[in-house]
């Protein structure tokens, strides 16, 4: 599939395509209980630049990690991620669409997902998704949640980009409702938000001049415009949870 030439624009150079850090993805990697000498096998479902496959792949030593993205460019930025980082007997990469992954059942220790499941729906991707574990294998998917009541204005912005998003008590009573058990949450914290803010915006200065990317810049603005002026309301939250 072919991406605008002004998206890889707005996002190049980043370490990441959605607000968050190491720092982060390792605290909610930390609530399982793996090993990190265990020969795990782990999905990284919709990877982006793969950065945290990559992650994965330096915190479980032993283990093998597979990551997916549905752009070839995010395929072959995480293939040389993976020749950087001398890693090819153990990580590999992927062109796949998340509404059909084409693994067996009961293959993943651990399904990760950061920033991505919005694109299937929250429950419809922990349901479609756990065919993939084995059992007693580990879920971990960001999501955005409200972290308090929103404003109007909060709920009203969300409404029409994503539908799916709720408190963080309704977004356990789906996980449980899934099949799976509850293990914990960890909320991206606002400082991870503002560093991966503030790389888009300056990446996006550069596309002023450009007028088909006018609307997608338009509309990366409000965003990021929004998230400064309500930043009380939401985040991405990773839940952590468990095959029943
Ligand atoms: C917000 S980004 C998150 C990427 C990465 N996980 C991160 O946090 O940096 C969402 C990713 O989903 C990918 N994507 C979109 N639709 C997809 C699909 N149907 N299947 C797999 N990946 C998809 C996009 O190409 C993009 O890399």
């Amino acid at each position: 599939m072919e991406i605008p030439l002004y998206f890889y624009i707005a996002y190049e150079g980043l370490d990441r395509l959605s607000p968050g850090s190491e720092d982060t993805t390792l605290e909610a990697l930390d609530r399982t209980d793996f090993n990190v000498d265990e020969e795990l096998n782990m999905l990284d479902i919709a990877c982006g630049v793969g950065s945290s496959t990559i992650l994965l792949a330096n915190r479980f030593k032993n283990s093998t990690v597979e990551g997916f993205d549905l752009f070839k460019h995010y395929k072959d930025s995480l293939d040389e991620k993976i020749k950087e980082n001398n890693l090819q007997d153990r990580v590999f990469a992927y062109e796949m669409d998340m509404n059909d992954p084409d693994f067996a059942n009961e293959e993943f220790d651990l399904v990760f997902c950061e920033a991505g499941i919005e694109i299937i729906g929250f429950e419809k991707g922990l349901i479609e998704w756990k065919r993939l574990l084995k059992s007693n294998g580990y879920m971990i998917v960001s999501d955005i949640s409200w972290l308090k009541k929103p404003s109007a204005e909060s709920r009203n912005f969300w409404k029409n980009i994503y539908s799916e998003v709720d408190t963080i008590e309704n977004k356990i009573e789906v996980i449980e409702k899934s099949g799976y058990e509850f293990i914990d949450y960890v909320i991206v914290p606002k400082n991870d938000w503002n560093n991966y803010y503030n790389k888009l915006e300056k990446n996006l200065n550069q596309l002023s001049s450009d007028k088909s990317a006018n609307d997608f810049v338009k509309q990366l603005r409000k965003e990021i415009s929004f998230y400064r002026n309500n930043n009380e309301d939401y985040s991405y939250v990773f839940y952590v949870m468990r095959k029943d």
